[in-house]
């Protein structure tokens, strides 16, 4: 059988792909869908640190939209739109989470038992305007740091996950900056 090959060929980095190979590894175990041969991460752990993103989500879209009902006083309902916008994203967030670890042949686990010992993140009301704010920085701060931490686990052996992750990280640290320009915009006495 010929050999199909193609060598782009760039100045100090060539790129060379077997096609007769890559096609006929595309071939097996086509239940696999999205996945194969090639993907070198471990798809059990992936998909358990992709459930305990999901859990950190979908706490977090629990705890935003806790604040966007409970907020009171004279910045309500500006606050009340930014807890708002911060819910939907996080929803987003656990959808595309979710999506990916079917993709991956795992199951999202939803369950209400336990979804806050799965999340990273903890569900903190706060009491007053301020103190919630602070519960959704400390929050932020804490989904930033487990992003960062899986994005350099999956390095070059999920790309896919790991773009995915990249996303939603940039996110994570835009929602941080906005809360911290609230605390410090309002300061805590302009709240009481
Ligand atoms: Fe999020
Ligand atoms: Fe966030």
């Amino acid at each position: 059988m010929t050999k199909t090959s193609t060598a782009v060929v760039a100045t100090t980095k060539p790129f060379h792909a077997d096609i007769h190979a890559l096609r006929e590894r595309a071939r097996q175990n086509i239940d696999d869908g999205a996945v194969t041969a090639g993907y070198r991460a471990d798809r059990a752990t992936v998909v358990q640190l992709l459930n305990t993103a999901l859990a950190t989500e979908l706490v977090c879209v629990l705890r935003y939209k806790r604040h966007q009902f409970m907020a009171q006083g004279i910045h309500a309902r500006t606050l009340a739109v930014e807890f708002f916008e911060h819910a939907a994203e996080e929803q987003g967030h656990a959808d595309l989470i979710a999506e990916r670890i079917v993709q991956l042949g795992g199951e999202p686990d939803f369950s209400p038992d336990g979804l806050s010992k799965r999340s990273h993140a903890e569900y903190r009301e706060g009491t007053d305007l301020p103190s919630m704010i602070e519960e959704d920085l400390v929050a932020e701060r804490i989904a930033i740091e487990s992003y960062g931490a899986m994005v350099r686990y999956l390095g070059d052996d999920d790309p896919t996950t790991r773009c995915m992750l990249e996303r939603i990280l940039a996110t994570e640290e835009e929602h941080a900056d906005d809360l911290a320009s609230l605390l410090k915009r309002f300061g805590r006495g302009e709240f009481l």
